[in-house]
């Protein structure tokens, strides 16, 4: 049994998201090789290998933090329309990454401000699309800490006096508060005792639900690519070896190395 929301209900007939060919070189080393696959509104993707198999190098290719040395990434607009990622200005793409897009990554740190209080932390997305009123920022703000579980009266201490959980989960609030549409995690529970991964990966799980929302989440962690996600790439030395419905590929692998991951046999 998966854990994700049946996707046939969600998936609309065309991507929102399409990767073609995608290959990114650092100098001689290979970071990932040829990575073809599309994402479907409402669909969450997990992109699973051991480490140094190439996730991240693809997922920050995905979100345009660095350029592919050949392929093509191509996303739809609000307005429908497909549009080269990498063909796009840097203005266009840093108001996508405002307007539509989120980045959960591993280390709170690198998401959040953390001598800022939790309540700016959220605040300052919605500035970032144009919010001004005091009253409605801080009143999105109460709103999210609640979704996420954070006791009303953290709203004015800074992260850096939460705990990791805590963190983690003001991070999510703060990509989530202004409503994106696809968001990309790096190892999202990666850092965190097995206890608090749990009751993160079950807020992640209600809320992608919830706000109908594609994301591509990179995974070492089978489990969590079971709890969260539709469809699942399995990559190896930079290359997709196998893809399928998530419950598929983890219970009836056909890649032997995918059977090694299953089985815990690989130390990944
Ligand atoms: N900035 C970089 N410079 C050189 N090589 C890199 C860099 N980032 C990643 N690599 C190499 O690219 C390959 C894929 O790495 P990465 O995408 O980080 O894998 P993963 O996220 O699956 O652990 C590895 O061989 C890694 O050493
Ligand atoms: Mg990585």
């Amino acid at each position: 049994m998966t854990g994700a929301t049946d996707i046939s209900r969600l998936a609309s007939d065309e991507p929102l998201v399409e990767v073609a060919g995608i290959t990114k070189y650092y100098g001689e080393r290979r970071g990932c090789e040829d990575v073809s696959f599309d994402v479907y509104p409402g669909e969450v993707l997990a992109v699973v290998g051991e480490s140094g198999s190439g996730k991240s190098t693809l997922l920050n290719v995905l979100s345009t933090a660095l350029e592919p040395t050949t392929g093509e990434v191509r996303y739809r607009l609000r307005d429908s329309t497909m549009r080269s990622l990498f063909a796009m200005s840097e203005a266009e793409r840093r108001v996508l990454m405002r307007t539509d897009w989120g980045f959960v990554h591993q280390d709170p740190a690198q998401g959040l401000r953390m001598s800022v209080s939790a309540g700016a932390n959220v605040g300052e997305r919605l500035m970032a699309v144009g919010e001004r009123h005091y009253g409605r920022l801080r009143a999105a703000a109460t709103d999210w800490l609640a979704r996420v579980e954070i006791a009303a009266d953290r709203i004015d201490d800074a992260p850096r006096t939460f705990s990791g959980g805590m963190r983690q989960r003001l991070q999510i609030a703060r990509n989530l508060v202004s409503g994106p549409r696809l968001v990309f995690m790096d190892e999202p529970t990666g850092g965190l005792d097995v206890s608090v991964q749990a009751r993160l990966l079950d807020l992640l799980r209600t809320l992608v639900a919830d706000l109908g929302l594609s994301a591509v989440i990179v995974t070492h962690d089978l489990a969590v690519a079971r709890l969260l996600s539709h469809r699942i790439l399995v990559m190896r030395d930079g290359r997709v070896i196998e893809s399928g419905l998530t419950d598929q590929v983890l219970d009836d692998p056909a890649a032997s190395y995918t059977q090694l991951l299953v089985a815990s046999v690989l130390q990944v």
